[in-house]
């Protein structure tokens, strides 16, 4: 079947097997590997991508279930100038070791700060939670988001 998503800002057009997810269209389809796949059950948000801008895991979502509809993915994150302030702050603070879990963390950081752009420590690790670090370095990606919300004008978020 051909669908259409507008990818990043971009209109694109595919012919993608009906029982494809998202995960595996963006990944073999539209050759975005920036999302990752792991349990490809739901369960870990390595594949967390933004949907008409809300956090989906994509491995659990036909790519046919969001003909039409606009994905953001950790490539349309950063801007002309440079990185997105929400990734600067990742590399600044140590917030990512193997990098696994982080196309995640910074798109559902994005859509954390959008909702509160001033979160405690409680309501980032409660907002982050569905994404596992197989890493552990929580802490580190705690002071990240901290260091984001204050780098970031209210216009950026
Ligand atoms: S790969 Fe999708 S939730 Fe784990
Ligand atoms: S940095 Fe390795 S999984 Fe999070």
């Amino acid at each position: 079947m051909q669908i259409q998503l507008n990818i990043n800002g971009k209109k694109e057009t595919k012919e993608i097997p009906p029982w494809h997810t998202l995960l595996h269209a963006l990944r073999d389809g539209f050759k975005l590997k920036g999302t990752k796949t792991y349990c490809n059950s739901g369960i870990c948000g390595a594949c967390t991508v933004l949907v008409d801008g809300e956090p989906v895991s994509s491995c659990i979502m036909l790519a046919a279930q969001v003909d039409g509809k606009e994905i953001t993915t950790i490539e349309g994150v950063a801007t002309e100038q440079g990185l997105h302030p929400i990734q600067q702050a990742f590399v600044d603070n140590q917030g990512l070791q193997c990098g696994y879990c982080t196309p995640g963390m910074v798109l559902l950081t994005k859509t954390l700060l959008e909702e509160n752009p001033r979160p405690s420590r409680e309501e980032i690790a409660r907002y982050l939670g569905g994404n596992i670090c197989r890493c552990t370095g929580y802490a580190r990606i705690v002071e990240s988001v901290i260091a984001a919300a204050e780098a970031m004008t209210p216009e950026q978020k």
